[in-house]
């Protein structure tokens, strides 16, 4: 079955805005991080194209790594963050980057920062793609942003919603119907 684009209000991210995002990016962290122990931490599965783009355009040494947390049920953040997968590489002595799709309550990634905070990395830092700024709760911000975004549920470029649309290539605002009578 074919993904139905009336479930897609507007785009608010397109291809085009999303590489020249990701260079900018790239750019910034490659000068920031050039005599660093660089550890890309993608937090899956959302992050997972925008990792595979931000890493393409970073050009210092790196490694990368794989969390899972989650906080999120539907459209509404449930604010009970769950551990799902921890990292392979023992995080000690590195200069964490954690690689986020969206940054919205905060609360997933003000757990995740205290956890690798225990474990003696040697900085921790965050690049999100995108920053809904407004509905913050926790006291949390990101070091490097893609995009600010207003306070409506987007999809796409690995943003979910009932695990669907991960794969479209673009980020759009999803249509309201589609959860109205859920
Ligand atoms: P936070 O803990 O509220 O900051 O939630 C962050 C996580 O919730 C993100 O990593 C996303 O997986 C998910 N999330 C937040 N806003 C959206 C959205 O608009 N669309 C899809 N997922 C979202
Ligand atoms: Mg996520």
């Amino acid at each position: 079955m074919k993904i139905d684009m009336n479930d897609v209000e507007r785009v608010l991210v397109s291809e085009e805005e999303i590489k020249e995002i990701c260079r900018r990016l790239g750019k910034e962290i490659s000068k920031d991080y050039e005599d660093k122990k660089l550890l890309l931490v993608s937090v899956l599965k959302g992050s997972v194209p925008f990792m595979a783009d931000l890493m393409r355009s970073i050009t210092c040494d790196l490694r990368i790594d794989f969390m899972a947390v989650s906080s999120y049920s539907g459209t509404k953040t449930t604010g009970c963050v769950s551990f799902k997968k921890d990292l392979d590489i023992n995080p000690a002595g590195y200069d964490i980057l954690i690689v986020e799709d969206i940054l919205d309550s905060g609360l997933t990634l003000a757990y995740l920062k205290q956890l690798l905070l225990d474990r003696n990395a040697n900085s921790i830092k965050i690049c999100t793609f995108l920053d809904k700024k407004a509905n913050r709760k926790a006291d949390i911000n990101a070091d490097y942003v893609g995009k600010e975004i207003p306070d409506e549920f987007v999809i796409g470029y690995g943003l979910d919603y009932d695990e669907k649309y991960r794969n479209l290539p673009f980020v759009g605002v999803l249509s309201p119907k589609v959860y109205a009578d859920k």
